[in-house]
């Protein structure tokens, strides 16, 4: 059984068609990289999973109907990471982080000792142990990316979706963050649907990209076959080139125009 199961996905807003004719499956344990140039509509399509924007066509995670299962249910499922998340600038992180466990409580119930250590487990994985106890409006931009990401991944849901999770870290962190992420992918299957800004990471780490362009698919395949010179050129505008590195791994990197004023 697929993961997640789009059909005839389309989004609009106001009457504008933001998203169109979206159909795609992933199998459990797939890393699906969203690109496209700004606009193309990936941040719509995460939305629409997490039934943050309303859609036509029909959504399944694990075979269920997203458009009928609770918030809770749905939470329990699919994690997601938005790009600007709402932050409670007072809170302290280890409990930013235990809300990830919210559809796991009771309706009343306070947190079990379980939910803290998986917190506290979270943080000391992406670094963030030493900042437990402070607000979360006293981290940095990328302590907050960090956070926020750790919360997602309490809710330990077979599914995670990212907006562009790695915008706000230096180079290393970023690694360092998506390495967690397909650790994770790893021990527990996890399936990860993430819109990829850096077509490098994307390489590195996406074991299926999608190609959005104006609200369509416009191609899909491992980022071999569609990391390449002459789709990028095409769907990005500007010039790309593809690289490989020593180990061979693919490198997007901008190509100057030459020739500008003499
Ligand atoms: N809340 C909104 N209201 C109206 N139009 C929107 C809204 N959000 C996104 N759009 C439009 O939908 C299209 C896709 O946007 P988005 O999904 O944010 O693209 P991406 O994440 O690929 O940059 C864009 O044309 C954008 O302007
Ligand atoms: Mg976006």
């Amino acid at each position: 059984m697929s993961a997640l199961e789009l059909r005839g996905l389309a989004v609009s807003y106001d009457g504008v068609a933001a998203l169109c004719g979206i159909d795609y499956a992933l199998a459990p344990g797939t890393w699906l990289g969203l690109i496209g140039a700004n606009g193309a509509g990936k941040s719509t399509l995460l939305r629409a999973l997490v039934r943050l924007v309303a859609y036509q066509g029909t959504v399944r995670v694990g075979g269920a109907e997203v458009a009928r299962l609770s918030r809770r249910r749905l939470a329990q499922q699919v994690a997601f990471v938005p790009q600007t998340p709402e932050l409670p600038r007072e809170m302290r992180a280890i409990d930013y982080v235990a809300l990830g466990r919210t559809p796991y409580l009771g309706y009343f119930a306070a947190e079990r000792p379980a939910d803290r250590r998986v917190g506290h487990e979270l943080l000391a994985r992406l670094g963030l142990d030493a900042l437990a106890e402070r607000p979360v409006g006293a981290l940095s931009g990328g302590e907050v990316q960090r956070l926020v990401l750790a919360r997602a991944l309490a809710q330990e849901a077979p599914v995670l979706l990212l907006d562009e999770p790695t915008s706000a870290l230096d180079l290393g962190r970023r690694v360092e963050a998506l390495e967690l992420v397909d650790q994770l992918r790893a021990e527990r299957g996890l399936t990860v649907v993430a819109a990829m800004h850096d077509l490098t990471l994307a390489g590195q780490f996406a074991t299926e990209v999608a190609l959005l362009d104006h609200g369509r698919l416009v191609r899909t395949g491992t980022p071999d076959a569609v990391l390449t010179d002459a789709e990028l050129g095409r769907y990005f505008g500007a010039s790309v080139r593809v690289l490989r590195d020593d180990d061979g791994d693919l490198v997007v990197v901008p190509r100057r125009q030459r020739g500008g004023p003499s």
